[in-house]
């Protein structure tokens, strides 16, 4: 049976954060005055093994789960992915799936897929390396995250997508680029737009473009139609491009909240249960995990949280809910 929340949601869709570390220092996300040379990630001993991860993710699937994706911090910089892709894809139906900055996808694109991993999503928010570069904040270039992109594509690891932020005044003058490049590439272009994650992004509304927006000036130029999701509460509102030359994705969640079909749990990397993406407070599977709990015990636990769940923080969001000590993109991935 699947299980169901307060609202009426069910368990579809989990994220696994593998890392809190980055080699980025994206602006909206780990801006360098907090993630600085002193900030105190997370230790070794206090992450989830690939064990720990794969033990975990069995018990999600038994409850219906038919989506994993592994994100971070960056999941490329988790010592072995792959490893843990081949004990991942182990476990029957399962559509699994990364989101990645693309920096270490030329070294590992191959191995990932050779160890089952079906397709990724690349980060990517200008075509223009100086505005590229101020928003990643370490200097990396905008051709590297493109010959990242090309060899996952060139592995297999398709449909390949491609997630933008949209942050006023910093880059949406990159949005035509952007949307004309990757339609004549084929790969899904996807603008999400800039969320008040966590509380240290120093988040105002003044800063969100909204996806309406953006439609609007690609529509003029490159005519759009709205077009069916491909699965109930598919994150991305989609559009094709009239003259049948690829789609792109709308993520909405500022303008256009979409918590009513919320299918999605996420767990960090220390192995804290979140069941939502701006989420107070986690609950801790690692103690269970570490301490002799059978599986019934742990999936027990799994469905008291979930039963419990009533989280719809979009739908609420207001300047006071922005101020709560919520829990860190690079924490639980996006
Ligand atoms: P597919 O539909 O499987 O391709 O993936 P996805 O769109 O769920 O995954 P992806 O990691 O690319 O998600 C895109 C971005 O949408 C995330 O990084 C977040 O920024 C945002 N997002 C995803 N899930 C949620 C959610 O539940 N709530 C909110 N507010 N934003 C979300
Ligand atoms: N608002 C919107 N999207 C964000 N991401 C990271 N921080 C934010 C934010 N504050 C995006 C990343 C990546 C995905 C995991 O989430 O760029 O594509
Ligand atoms: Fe790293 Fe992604 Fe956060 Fe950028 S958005 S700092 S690439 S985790
Ligand atoms: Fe789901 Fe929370 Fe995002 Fe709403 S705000 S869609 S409940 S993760």
């Amino acid at each position: 049976m699947p299980l169901i929340d307060t609202l009426n949601r069910p368990l579809r869709d989990l994220r696994i954060s593998v890392t809190d570390r980055c080699n980025f220092r994206c602006v909206y996300c780990m801006p360098k005055e907090i993630f600085g040379p002193d900030h105190q990630f997370l230790h070794r001993d206090q992450i989830l093994t690939f064990e720990e991860i794969t033990r975990l993710s069995r018990l999600f699937a038994a409850h219906g789960v038919q989506k994993i994706r592994l994100t971070g911090g960056e999941p490329l910089v988790r010592k072995d992915l792959p490893e843990l892709i081949s004990m991942l894809s182990t476990i029957p139906d399962l559509d699994l799936t990364l989101t990645t900055n693309g920096s270490l996808l030329p070294k590992h694109a191959q191995a990932l897929k050779d160890a089952g991993l079906k397709r990724v999503t690349v980060s990517l928010d200008s075509l223009d390396n100086e505005i590229f570069k101020s928003m990643n904040d370490v200097d990396f270039p905008v051709e590297k995250v493109i010959e990242g992109m090309d060899a996952a594509a060139a592995a297999g690891l398709t449909p390949l997508k491609v997630n933008m932020v949209v942050k006023r005044g910093l880059n949406e003058s990159s949005i035509l680029p952007m949307a004309r490049f990757f339609r004549e590439k084929g790969y899904i272009l996807r603008f999400i737009e800039y969320m008040d994650v966590g509380h240290t992004n120093g988040w105002r509304m003044d800063d969100v473009v909204p996806a309406a927006e953006i439609i609007q000036m690609i529509n003029a130029e490159m005519p759009l139609e709205p077009t069916d999701p491909n699965y109930r509460g598919e994150v991305a509102g989609r559009w094709r491009y009239k003259d049948g030359k690829g789609e792109i994705g709308m993520i909405a969640s500022v303008t256009q909240a979409f918590c009513r079909d919320c299918n999605r749990a996420r767990i960090s990397a220390e192995g804290k249960l979140y069941t939502c993406l701006f989420a107070v407070k986690g609950y801790d599977f690692r103690d269970m995990l570490r301490n002799g709990a059978t599986d019934e015990q742990i999936s027990r636990s799994i469905a008291q949280v979930w039963g419990q769940r009533g989280d719809r923080y979009s739908e609420l969001r207001s300047e006071n809910t922005t101020s709560l000590p919520k829990v860190e993109m690079s924490h639980i991935g996006g």
